[in-house]
């Protein structure tokens, strides 16, 4: 097989576009030009890549499992560039992180200061929930992972690097609110406000109760923690989340932690990324940061501090 990296250029830019003439466009050619480098493609694999579709074309199988192909050599040739890049001890390239929404409430700033260390570095940040972030693991498309402890059975590398308590929570006015030993059976009386399946904090809790053989009783679903704080606020129900996303409202008296048995459910933020994925200098950089820094973003009252 004779693919030249040219061939694969010219075709990751029609699948991309599923048009030989925008190909043609991005890349400064002419059309037929971009039809000429993909027959000899075809003809090199000795299968279509593209077949017909209205007026325009669509990937074939062949098509597609070459688009697979082409956007890990992509990876891997970017990758490449940053060794090099940090091999001539450059602290610039480009820097992809992924946060479990949970996280988003210290990353955010822990980013915003060693951007400002790394001026030079290009730092992207997805917030997103623990299933989504485990896709971008398992496909390649993250440098670094922050979120709750991994599961055991995908190939990553974990470390954890700061405590992730999740706390009981509930408005001032809330006949609980004042009790200093709230037995786990009373709070489970209670309804609650739960994240949305595929969230790393509703998986704990759930875990957490069933192992004492307790059962939750579960209302409204609500798909960011922002929003279970404003249910549990307006008084529809109680929630459990994690203490580090309450800085604001703890601050300003408009939710408490409630004192229950066996409460805070211990759970850890970890550092996560890909085994045998290549560090760079950028990454190996953050990483140092967070694991001496992350504390240092934790803003929460001297009250419930030591919970952490
Ligand atoms: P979540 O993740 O934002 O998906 O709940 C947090 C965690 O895994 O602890």
């Amino acid at each position: 097989m004779h693919i030249t990296l040219r061939q694969l250029k010219v075709f990751a830019a029609a699948a991309r576009h599923l048009s030989f003439t925008r190909a043609a466009e991005e890349l400064h050619l002419t059309q037929p030009a971009v039809s000429m480098q993909i027959r000899q493609l075809e003809e090199n694999i000795g299968l279509p890549m593209f077949e017909p579709l209205g007026r325009q074309v669509d990937l074939t199988e062949a098509g597609r499992t070459l688009h697979d192909y082409v956007q890990r050599i992509d990876e891997i040739l970017a990758e490449a560039e940053e060794v090099f890049e940090g091999m001539k001890g450059l602290r610039r390239g480009h820097l992809r992180v992924s946060v479990a929404s949970t996280a988003n409430y210290f990353a955010t700033r822990l980013l915003a200061d060693f951007s400002k260390q790394y001026a030079e570095v290009n730092i992207s940040l997805d917030v997103t929930n623990r299933e989504t972030l485990l896709r971008q693991l398992a496909s390649n498309e993250t440098d670094i992972v922050i979120m709750g402890e991994p599961p055991s059975d995908m190939d990553l590398e974990a470390e954890t690097f700061m405590e992730n308590p999740l706390v009981a929570i509930a408005a001032p006015k809330h006949p609980l609110a004042s009790d200093n030993s709230i037995p786990l059976k009373t709070l489970a009386q209670e309804r609650f406000v739960m994240r949305e399946r595929g969230s790393g904090t509703r998986g704990a809790i759930t875990r957490f109760f069933e192992r004492r053989g307790v059962k939750l009783l579960t209302g409204m679903e609500m798909g960011s923690n922002e929003a279970i704080k404003q249910a549990v606020e307006a008084g529809l129900g109680l929630g459990i989340v994690s203490l580090h996303t309450l800085e604001l409202e703890l601050e300003t008296g408009r939710l408490v932690v409630l004192h229950a048995e066996d409460l805070p459910i211990r759970r850890h933020w970890y550092m996560v990324h890909r085994r045998g994925k290549r560090s760079t200098p950028v990454t190996r950089a953050f990483h140092d940061y967070v694991l001496a820094e992350a504390e240092r973003h934790v803003r929460l009252p001297a009250d419930v501090a030591e919970l952490s």
